[in-house]
């Protein structure tokens, strides 16, 4: 014999909006994920990080002119603050503002770079 579902009507809405609502998170991180330069585009930010920015803060970001800029280095630093700092520059200081050149989505993919360390400009 068959048995009718036994589930209420109500605890089916419920899953269907859990549902949804799983999805749109699912949606929203993967599309967060994906807020980074294309592939071109990167290995030229790469590029500069090491030539233009390594200028000052040394070809492996150790620091020069420019303070080290490597993982342990800016661990504790706010990447927006950082990203701020790679955008506007420091008034007073030998760092130049890059908003010309880099997007804040392009800065803020830096600083990930940056924090992620191993950067490798070949
Ligand atoms: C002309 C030299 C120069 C160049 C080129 C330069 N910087 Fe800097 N940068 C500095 C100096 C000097 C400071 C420290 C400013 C201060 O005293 O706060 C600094 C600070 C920073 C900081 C903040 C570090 C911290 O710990 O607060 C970041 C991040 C940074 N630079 C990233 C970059 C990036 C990315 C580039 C290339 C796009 C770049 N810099 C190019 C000289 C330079």
């Amino acid at each position: 014999m068959m048995k009718i579902s036994s589930q209420s009507p109500a605890h089916n809405t419920l899953i269907g909006v859990s549902f949804v609502l799983f999805m749109l998170s699912v949606g929203y991180s993967a599309n967060s994920a994906e807020q980074k330069p294309e592939p071109k585009r990167q290995r030229e930010l790469i590029h500069l990080l090491v030539q233009d920015c390594g200028s000052c803060h040394g070809l492996t970001l150790k620091g020069g002119l420019g303070p080290a800029l490597l993982p342990q280095d800016l661990k504790d630093k706010d990447s927006e603050f950082l990203a701020d700092v790679i955008l506007e520059g420091v008034p007073g200081t030998p760092m130049p503002p890059w908003n010309v050149e880099i997007t804040e989505l392009e800065a803020k993919w830096l600083v990930q770079r940056m924090k992620e360390g191993g950067i490798d400009d070949r």
